[in-house]
């Protein structure tokens, strides 16, 4: 080996990048985007305001947000080319899987992405506005209704509500509870510094790929069991809990002999936050909310207080500083508003793209060199090569 390598497995002690849009304190459990606290902003904005504040900087003023928000209504449609490639995936298909190919595709729609004269504007604008859409086609499919187009006079959040659940047999409305939930929770879900997924974003735009195909490897990162598919894995790990009867101690011990049995709690520990996650927090209490408005009563969320009650108060769990995340409770408030247990991730990937975008944007900014790390080599020494007759 050449000069002198530190080894440092899944980057844990690596400062990848510099960056100026999102702060964490792990210790504290602190999370800011530009400097504005995310319970201001998850309480205050909306999720396109905070769009805009990652990826151009500031909250946008009424003129600036009027001309953010009135393009992304305006590019909502998805070129009708894209569903002969949505009509080829298997209904079974996962909903990631056809987000992934699907926003990767996008840069074969949009050429001048990479071939150097495009307007990266309207990429990010594309983007931001077309995924809703994209994202709901799976789940109409998967239910044998008929897909929907956006309409303009809707706003993003209603526009995707519309998209998911209204059908040409009746009218759907907007229930401003149901949107109010989905905003905030898309604006805790927008940015978390150098995440597994934005990490993959920033090395792959690190060669100069394309912004479709750097956000398409981002989503893939996301699915991940250990990264955004967590989301998905505590809800059908809680309803396990429930078919058996509730016991939450069986699966505290499971998951302290995870040597043995390979379980985790899914929705708990976290690299960073070695204290609450902040967004954890907040979205606890939105599902007390929620759940409340809208009347409904799912025992899954008081299994999740059992098991969260049974770990904060086990040494395993706190000797290990494990505590819920931001997937913990999140599928709670998604299946209150009717949003199947698949599409969940794409529901992290929705809130997660404008963070995506701003740091992928960053690092174009800031001209960061293409990303490629080394290694401790552990193979064979020279070795001479041997006939197949020989071997
Ligand atoms: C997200 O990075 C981000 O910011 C991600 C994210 C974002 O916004 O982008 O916050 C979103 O991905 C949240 C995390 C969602 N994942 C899960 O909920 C899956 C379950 N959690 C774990 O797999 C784990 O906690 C990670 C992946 C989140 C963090 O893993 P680390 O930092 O590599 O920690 P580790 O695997 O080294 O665990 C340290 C110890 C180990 O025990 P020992 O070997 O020391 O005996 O804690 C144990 C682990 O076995 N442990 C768990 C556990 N998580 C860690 N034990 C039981 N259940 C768990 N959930």
């Amino acid at each position: 080996q050449t000069g002198y390598v530190t080894l440092d497995r899944g980057y844990k002690n690596t400062g990848a990048t510099k960056s100026a849009i999102t702060f964490l304190d792990g210790e504290e459990g602190i999370l800011r985007y530009r400097g504005y606290s995310i319970e201001e902003l998850a309480s205050k904005a909306s999720f396109l305001e905070v769009a805009y504040l990652l990826i151009y900087g500031e909250l946008p003023t009424k003129e600036q947000y009027a001309q953010f928000e009135g393009a992304i209504r305006h590019h909502t449609l998805v070129n009708e080319d894209m569903r002969k490639i949505f009509d080829g995936f298997p209904v079974k298909a996962h909903p990631m899987c056809v987000l992934a190919s699907l926003v990767s595709a996008m840069s074969g729609f949009y050429p001048e992405s990479y071939e150097g004269n495009g307007d990266e504007n309207l990429d990010i604008v594309r983007l931001i506005a077309k995924l809703p859409t994209i994202a709901t086609w799976s789940y109409k499919r998967s239910m044998g209704h008929p897909l929907n187009y956006p309409k303009n006079k809707l706003g993003y959040i209603e526009n995707f509500l519309n998209m998911m659940f209204a059908l040409p047999v009746e009218d759907y409305t907007v229930d401003p509870v149901v949107a109010e939930a989905l905003n905030i929770l898309l604006i805790l879900h927008a940015d978390h510094e150098q995440n597994c997924s934005t990490s993959t974003v920033r090395l792959v735009g690190s060669s100069q790929a394309n912004l479709y195909a750097s956000i398409s490897a981002g989503i893939s990162a996301l699915w991940g069991p250990l990264h955004g598919g967590a989301n998905q894995e505590v809800i059908e790990m809680l309803e396990e809990i429930k078919a058996g009867g509730g016991d939450v101690a069986k699966y505290i011990d499971m998951a302290k002999n995870a040597k043995t049995t390979g379980f985790r709690l899914f929705g708990f520990g976290h690299r960073v936050y070695k204290n609450f996650d902040p967004r954890a927090k907040i979205i606890k209490k939105a599902a007390d909310d929620v759940l409340s408005k809208l009347g409904v009563n799912d025992p899954v969320l008081e299994i999740a207080k059992g098991l969260e009650e049974a770990a904060l108060n086990d040494e395993y769990f706190v000797s290990r500083k494990l505590y819920p995340n931001v997937d913990f409770y999140s599928g709670i408030i998604y299946r209150a508003l009717g949003i199947p247990t698949n599409m969940f991730t794409v529901m992290f990937a929705i809130g997660r793209l404008p963070g995506w975008i701003a740091q992928w944007k960053e690092m174009r900014e800031t001209k960061e060199p293409i990303g490629r790390p080394r290694q401790i080599y552990t193979g064979s020494t020279l070795r001479e090569f041997v006939p197949m007759e020989n071997r």
